[in-house]
């Protein structure tokens, strides 16, 4: 559907070019000054030089035109030459009679539907997710629903971490704790044992004790480095034992996941970029990119603009190991081969923006991708506590992502039943619904590259600018429209009338803008864009209730009108959520 605002352009650039003037000058925009108009176009003061007439002039050449026009109640030429609007109603409730109508709500499918890869989520196996990990998995998730709804065709890849020096830190640490494992036996050539040698909590202690090993233990972290090495070669021991690391970990992160309502399509790892190691080692030594450099393979990548260093790309170390690099840059080849995309977006922490800057240009000098192939890396802010320092535990620890769920749930359920009786299984089930929507939302509703504060009172209250507000919107909604179906009412569409009072069109007005939000949401990468839009509509909707008696309305027609109204509103409102990733429960 063609959007409201270019609608009412068009008109209003008809009339110049019917006045004689160039029809460029009559772009309408929101108004500025919302107590005075709804729309407004500047034209005849930036044609005044052209037409040598006075602003004033030409506005009145073109709101007499305007006159007759069914899309305006009201055009009026005001100095020193604006050209204030205000819609008719019958001409807005025509165009969302038109919204109710259409299956995609108003936006338009792309025509040009591209293939994109999305590398979200990140996590790596046998470490805890933890918040960190969190912001990838949000933001991700709803670009991919984003691009998805304008019609891409857009597929999700975890990408884990598999394949760097954790992975032999962990063997190296099973290896001290149980060295007679068959796992490390050099001389074993039977079939591997099905059941890993451990779980997963205690995969996770494996870890952080490891890492911290290498810390201070030289030798140790030796060890650990040459079974990262041996692993990569592939040792068929350490093959096993990380085939074991995986499927523990994998299962677990499912898990979590899974209660993000995040989705992904691809469980692609590291690893999996392996198999395309040597041909592009090969190939970018052969074409004179890549040289030795200190034992090192290299390929340098800086450039004469650049106004900060940046270093060259390191493909192999010295003992041949694959570094973060050049997995990223394998996966490119993978991921060029399986699914040809036309491209692929990066959801990562900001700091490592450095790294993607090389990879990208590494990719591109070396050719692994055609030149059309969009790279785009969505680089993401720190969530800090209130002390404005990366988000800890009340210890100080890394706050496992389960255990925040858990806290906000917790939070949930304490509101939901405060003041009334309910039924204890429903409300944790809506608790976490509503605790889903406080975590995304506080993140979302931030620009993705800013750091904001995760401040559990401000997410969890149901006014103000958060989830659990937007939920309770859509629950009031839910809630009159059951009282209207229990009163003997069905809700249907196509029967909107022109509003009755200006709280009533300054929804619908709003809604009128769910096609562009979405369509700048997705242009930039920006899922903020989408919290805005909804907040705004939920203020607009509760103000109208607030001064409309919609059960008790005595027209019948009105009331109907009305009632398709809240539907309309609801609609568009639990697919905004949808796109970032959550949902609302029936009541609460
Ligand atoms: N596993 C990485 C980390 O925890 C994030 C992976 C991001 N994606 C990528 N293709 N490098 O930092």
């Amino acid at each position: 559907m063609k959007k409201v605002l270019d609608l009412i352009s068009q008109e209003v650039m008809n009339a110049f070019e019917s006045c004689g003037y160039d029809a460029s000058y009559g772009k309408v925009g929101i108004s500025n000054r919302p107590d005075l108009c709804e729309f407004q176009c500047n034209g005849a003061m930036a044609g005044a030089k052209k037409y040598k007439k006075a602003p004033v002039m030409i506005a009145n050449d073109v709101v007499a035109k305007l006159q007759e026009s069914p899309l305006f109640a009201e055009v009026a030429a005001v100095n020193p030459g604006f050209i204030n609007i205000r819609i008719s109603g019958d001409y807005l409730a025509g165009y969302l009679k038109e919204m109710q109508a259409d299956e995609n709500l108003s936006v338009e499918k792309t025509t040009e539907p591209k293939t994109i890869v999305i590398d979200y989520g990140g996590a790596n196996v046998a470490k805890p997710l933890h918040v960190g990990h969190l912001r990838s998995a949000i933001i991700g998730e709803s670009i991919k629903r984003i691009g998805r709804f304008v019609g891409h065709k857009v597929i999700g890849d975890v990408h884990l971490g598999d394949w760097g020096l954790q992975m032999g830190l962990i063997i190296t640490e099973v290896k001290e704790r149980q060295p007679d494992l068959v796992y490390f036996d050099d001389t074993y050539e039977g079939e591997y044992p099905a059941e890993a040698p451990f779980t997963i909590s205690e995969l996770e202690e494996i870890y952080p004790t490891a890492s911290g090993k290498s810390k201070v233990d030289e030798e140790f972290r030796k060890a650990a480095l040459d079974a990262t090495a041996k692993l990569q070669s592939g040792v068929r021991g350490y093959r096993a034992l990380w085939q074991h690391i995986l499927n523990v970990s994998i299962a677990d992160l499912k898990k979590n996941y899974g209660n993000l309502n995040v989705e992904f399509d691809l469980w692609k790892k590291e690893s999996d970029a392996q198999p395309y190691i040597p041909e592009m080692v090969e190939k970018m030594k052969e074409e004179g990119y890549a040289y030795m450099d200190q034992g090192a393979l290299i390929v340098d990548i800086a450039e004469d603009t650049d106004t900060k260093e940046v270093p060259p790309c390191i493909i192999l170390k010295s003992d041949g190991a694959a570094l973060y690099t050049t997995t990223d840059l394998a996966t490119i080849i993978e991921r060029r081969k399986l699914f040809d995309p036309d491209e692929i977006i990066y959801v990562v922490d900001k700091r490592q923006e450095m790294h993607f800057i090389q990879v990208f240009r590494c990719a591109r000098k070396t050719g692994l991708v055609k030149e059309e192939t969009g790279l785009k890396f969505l680089g993401f802010g720190t969530m800090n506590g209130k002390d404005g320092k990366p988000f800890k535990t009340r210890e100080g620890g890394v706050m496992r992502l389960e255990h925040l769920i858990a806290d906000i749930n917790e939070e949930m359920f304490r509101k939901i039943t405060e003041n009334h009786e309910v039924d204890e299984a429903e409300a944790r089930e809506t608790a976490k619904l509503v605790g889903l929507s406080a975590i995304k939302y506080g993140d979302l509703s931030n620009q993705a590259s800013k750091d904001y504060v995760f401040d559990l009172d401000k997410f969890t209250s149901f006014e103000g600018n958060t989830g659990p507000y937007i939920l309770y919107t859509i629950v009031r909604i839910k809630s009159i429209l059951n009282k209207y179906r229990a009163n003997g009412g069905t809700v249907k569409k196509g029967h909107l009338l022109a509003p009755a009072g200006a709280s009533e069109k300054e929804l619908m007005l709003a809604l009128t803008n769910f096609s562009s939000t979405v369509e700048q949401a997705y242009e930039e990468l920006a899922p903020h864009k989408i919290c805005a839009f909804i907040y705004e509509l939920a203020n607009d909707f509760n103000h109208f209730y607030h001064e409309t008696k919609i059960l008790a309305e005595e027209n019948a027609d009105r009331q109907r009108s009305y009632i398709e109204l809240l539907d309309l509103t609801r609609e568009v409102l639990e697919t905004s959520i949808d796109l970032l990733g959550f949902s609302a429960p029936e009541r609460m």
